[in-house]
């Protein structure tokens, strides 16, 4: 039977029925951190840098994760079997716990971990991916984006506005015009022959999507910089593609008014493309040893 099923701290629960206190610090304060992993042939794809880029995130808000991380592996991988979906995504949540509404970090509460699974269609053939229609608009988010928060208010009103203007995904830039990310993806130009892209500061997510990409580039021996590049810079794009765990590597048919030459893909995006493609098929590896 296929269901989508949830984890609440070791009890596994039917999700339309999975219920978590109203006191939960995610829930009235934003006091969370979560990770979004995408599976293959119930191969969970880069489970371990997520998983570092979770103990980051909670590192940063001063949250102890409350689960070894085999434990959470072994929670994540038993979760997908009874689901019994062979693809799809791990959602993944860690907050403070229960506790009385305060701004002050509890004193005494247990931090709680969420999961739940849900089903997506296998990996897009290459052929079938559709080139997207990109806008940008205002960075207006905090300058800890580095950190996985569950506070996504300005990513959320920014994604709605490009969703209204016919677009599908927001590149965000700060006021003096560098281009940072979307609002739920990673941002790659190729301008003047070179791919640029954000720096890992604290201005961006560092994607591990983003990361797959720039171990690409290096391997095809490709020029790449990992530098702020502006919306004027933008102009000269040949090339543009967004990279997330829900659309891996996408490429943009146009930014604004700039139509992006043809072909789309362009040829660095296509080696990107493909090249994803194979270290997703190479993934479930990690079981067999
Ligand atoms: N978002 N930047 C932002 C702001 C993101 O929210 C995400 C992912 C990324 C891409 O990171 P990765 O390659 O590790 O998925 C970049 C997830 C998928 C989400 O919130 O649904």
């Amino acid at each position: 039977m296929m269901q989508n099923l949830a984890w609440i701290d070791g009890t596994v629960v039917e999700l339309s029925s999975a219920k978590v206190s109203l006191e939960d610090r995610a829930y009235l304060l934003g006091d969370g951190v979560y990770e979004v992993i995408r599976y293959y042939d119930r191969c969970l794809f880069y489970i371990d840098a997520h998983l570092d880029r979770l103990q980051n995130s909670a590192r940063a808000i001063r949250l102890m994760l409350p689960y070894r991380r085999a434990e959470m592996i072994a929670a994540a991988d038993d979760l997908i079997a009874k689901s019994g979906y062979d693809n799809g995504y791990l959602y993944l949540q860690v907050t403070r716990g229960s506790a009385k509404r305060d701004h002050l970090f509890p004193e005494e509460s247990t931090p709680s971990m969420i999961m739940y699974v849900r089903e997506m269609p296998p990996l897009t053939p290459l052929e079938q991916v559709k080139p997207l229609h990109l806008i940008t608009l205002p960075d207006e988010r905090w300058l800890n984006c580095h950190i996985k928060t569950v506070n996504l208010l300005p990513n959320l009103l920014a994604r709605q506005k490009a969703f209204e203007s016919g677009a599908a995904e927001a590149i965000l830039y700060r006021p003096d015009g560098v281009v940072t990310e979307g609002t739920r993806s990673n941002f790659f130009a190729v301008i003047d022959r070179v791919v640029r892209t954000h720096p890992a500061t604290n201005l961006i997510l560092p994607g591990i999507s983003r990361q797959i990409v720039l171990d690409i580039l290096v391997e095809k021996k490709i020029s790449y910089q990992e530098e702020a590049l502006t919306l004027e810079e933008l102009q000269k794009a040949t090339e543009v593609w967004v990279t997330s765990t829900n659309m891996e590597v996408n490429p943009a048919r146009s930014i604004d008014s700039l139509i992006l030459p043809a072909p789309v893909p362009g040829p660095v995006c296509l080696i990107m493309m493909k090249e994803f493609r194979s270290r997703i098929a190479a993934s479930c590896n990690r079981n067999e040893h």
